[in-house]
This record gives structure tokens, sequence and C-alpha cells, in this order.
């Protein structure tokens, strides 16, 4: 049979995957099952553009590094507008629903730790106590293994000619990212001397600021839709969240800043 948009797309799977549990159900359930699904799928892209990342800054591809991260870039940018979609919610919308999401919360999301993982927020203790476990933990913990992507992104600039010591490109994986006065030394070079790598650096930023941004919208629509009521997932909300608030993910590139 020939092959339609409906099939291709699995259309009407996709479409039988938001099923509400309110009673009614209540109208803006639907909206938020729906919003977490597209989020879960940008998720889903972006970590299948961050491992085609990490084969091109090992392939010291500039030019298709650049393009990559300049897709992940967009859907970011994306992602962060997308908030204005569900802050259309009123508090009152969401408690007529809220009960019946019990324990469930965006802290078992395990494609965003996976995604947190993979660009250096690393930390062990925070994984024991997460409520992933069997396959979810098991991939997490593999993803705690590998380089992140700023590991990846310093044996690039070692290849490109900014060598650095080899303490620095065989760090101990489980911990975040590295800082290092040598590391800045050669990013400070970068800046002064090479144009198309200092791009790669500044996207580098745009993704971290993006990811703050991620972070602080998600606060303000917390504060805005429950104030100060703790999360379904059982920490103290809005609180909890603010702690997490800018923590650069790669702090070197933000502190050579000053040496311009
Ligand atoms: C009305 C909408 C929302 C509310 C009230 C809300 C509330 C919360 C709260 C209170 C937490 C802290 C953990 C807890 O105790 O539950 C949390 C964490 C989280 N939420 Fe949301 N959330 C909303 C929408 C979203 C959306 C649309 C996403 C997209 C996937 C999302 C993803 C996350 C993630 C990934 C975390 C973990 C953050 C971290 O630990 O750093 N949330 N949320």
């Amino acid at each position: 049979m020939e092959l339609t948009y409906r099939k291709y797309l699995k259309i009407d799977e996709l479409l039988s995957l938001q099923q509400p549990l309110s009673d009614g159900p209540e109208h803006d359930e639907t909206l938020f099952i729906m919003i977490h699904q597209v989020y879960e799928l940008w998720f889903k892209q972006i970590l299948h553009e961050l491992r085609r990342l990490s084969e091109l800054f090992a392939g010291g591809e500039t030019a298709k590094v650049l393009h990559t991260l300049n897709r992940i870039l967009a859907i970011w940018r994306t992602m962060v507008q997308q908030i204005d979609v569900l802050e259309t919610m009123t508090p009152l919308s969401f408690v007529s629903f809220r009960s019946r999401l019990e324990s469930a919360s965006g802290f078992q999301s395990y494609q965003f730790r996976l995604m947190e993982i993979m660009l250096g927020h690393r930390n062990k203790t925070r994984i024991d106590k997460s409520p992933f476990i069997d396959e979810t933990r098991r991939i997490l913990d593999a993803a705690m293994a590998e380089p992140s992507l700023y590991d990846d992104f310093l044996c690039f600039i070692a290849a490109k000619g900014y060598p650095l010591e080899s303490d620095i490109l065989e760090r101990d994986l489980s911990l975040p990212n590295i800082e290092d006065a040598r590391v800045r030394k050669n990013l400070v070079k970068i800046y002064r001397e090479d144009p198309v790598l200092t791009q790669v650096c500044e996207r580098l930023v745009d993704l971290d600021e993006g990811l703050q941004e991620w972070r602080y919208r998600h606060v303000k629509m917390v504060q805005r839709t429950i104030g100060t009521k703790m999360g379904t997932g059982g920490s103290s909300g809005a609180e909890y969240l603010t702690k997490t608030l800018f923590k650069p993910l790669f702090p070197d590139l933000w502190t050579i800043r000053v040496e311009f």
C-alpha cells in the first residue's frame, strides 16, 4: 500500500497519546500533557544532535560543528519560548487537576538529566538520590562515564593547535566540567587570534546561557502557577529550583571575559 503522511508519521499513534486523568476532563490538562510531550520530543532531538556534535568535534570538522551547534540553539530558543504557552494556564486551572499527578514530576525526566550529564553538569550524589532505576539508571551511569561536550571541545581545540596537558584531557569524568587556568590561557589565545574557533566558543556560551534561561523561565512559571507550594516530586518547589539558577555549564568560558 502507498505510504501516506498519516502512516509515515504514525499520526494515529501520536494523537492517541494525550490521555487526561481528571474528571471531565479538566480543559487545561490536555495542554499540560501535550506541552510536556513536546518538550520530551525536543529533548530527544537535542540528545540526537549532541551525539553528532561529539563525533564532529572528534573529527575536527569546524564548519559542521558550528552548523550543529546552531541547530541545537534554534531548538533551545524554541523550548524557552514555549514556556509562554503553558503560562497561559492560571493557578486555579492547574489546581483543578494537579492532584491527579500524584508524585509525577519533571524531576523524573531522564532525558533532561541525560542532557545535563552530556553537557557536563555531573553530580553523582544527585543521581544516587534520584528516582531513576534499572534501564534509565544504567543509561545515566553510562553517560557519566563518557566525556562531556566540553571534554570533546577541549580535545578539539588541542588538536587545532591549542595544546592541553594530559591530566586535563584525561580527567575524572564523573566530576563536573573542569575549571583550569591552563585551559583559560588557551581560550584567551583563541579569542585573540582565531575568529572561527572563537565562534565555536561563543556558540557554547549561547548554549550555556540558553540552559540558564530555560531554568529561569521554568522557575518563574512555577512561582506564578503554584507559588511557594511543594513540588509533586517532593522538593521545596520554587525554592529548590531557584538554587539551580546561575550555575554555568562551562565556567572557564565566562571567567575569561575579564581578560579583554
Ligand atoms: C505548571 C507547570 C509546571 C510546574 C508547576 C512545574 C513544577 C516543577 C517543580 C515544583 C519542580 C521541582 C521538583 C518537584 O518537587 O516536583 C519541577 C522540576 C522540573 N520540571 Fe517542572 N513544572 C512545570 C512545567 C514543566 C515543563 C513544561 C517541563 C518540561 C519538560 C518541566 C520540566 C521540569 C524538569 C526537567 C525539572 C527538574 C529540574 C531540576 O531538577 O533541575 N516542568 N517542576
